[in-house]
């Protein structure tokens, strides 16, 4: 087990152990006679996938997210943990070629899979198209959100390429085209505290280069 999971459950415990505290404290004699929850671990299970082209193989708690297991287990740290309940898109990686939140994905589920982190798309001497887009039209601030954009971002124009549909589709059945409101929408779950959107927006629009489109008024 990892330090990280030992941490959580002594949390838990710590927390259980407060609240038990406090209901005792509000509780009539008679009801504080049960013992209180204890949380076991699970047998770990064995995992095998491709990170960033590399073989990997793991032993996990079966609880363990896609995430944890690439920042706790793999270090690799530049997926980012925000919200840790899908709802900022801070850990988007791909996998199999397909955008998700890590966060929200066990990593047993990706026995065989082929997963993409911000460590796997460029380096630091050559970076990827994206990466270099961002830099230039300063598709960021803090830079916490930003290992999410950019896996979501090459993803985003990924989709569109192959035709993936999207609600906002001015002609529906119609091929989606790289728009701004086609890509602003498919980035919407990717939360930028910092505001760059508008940069990222144009960081996206040089990568696509001749297929972006001039929105249609
Ligand atoms: S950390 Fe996964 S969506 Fe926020
Ligand atoms: S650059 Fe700071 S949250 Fe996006």
């Amino acid at each position: 087990m990892s330090d990280t999971s030992e941490f959580e459950l002594s949390r838990r415990g710590i927390l259980a152990g407060g609240a038990a505290t406090a209901m005792v404290a509000a509780a009539p004699a008679s009801a504080v006679s049960q013992p209180a929850h204890r949380t076991e671990a699970s047998p770990a299970l064995p995992l095998r996938l491709k990170v960033n082209g590399k073989q990997q193989t793991l032993s996990l708690d079966p609880r363990t997210t896609l995430l944890d297991a690439l920042r706790e287990h793999l270090h690799l740290t530049g997926t980012k943990k925000g919200c840790d309940h899908g709802q900022c898109g801070a850990c988007t990686v791909m996998v199999n070629g397909v955008r998700i939140n890590s966060c929200l994905s066990l990593a047993v589920m990706h026995e065989g899979d082929d997963v993409t982190t911000i460590e796997g798309l460029g380096t630091p001497e050559k970076l990827h198209p994206m990466q270099a887009a961002f830099v230039k039209h300063d598709g960021y601030q803090c830079g916490y959100c930003t290992p999410g954009q950019i896996c979501s971002a090459v993803a985003v124009l990924d989709e569109i390429k192959r035709g993936v549909p999207s609600h906002v589709q001015a002609d529906v059945g119609a091929k989606p085209q790289v728009t701004n409101i086609e890509m602003r929408e498919r980035m919407s779950g990717n939360i930028c505290r910092c505001g760059a959107y508008s940069n990222i927006a144009d960081a996206m629009a040089e990568v696509a280069g001749d297929d972006f489109r001039e929105q249609r008024a």
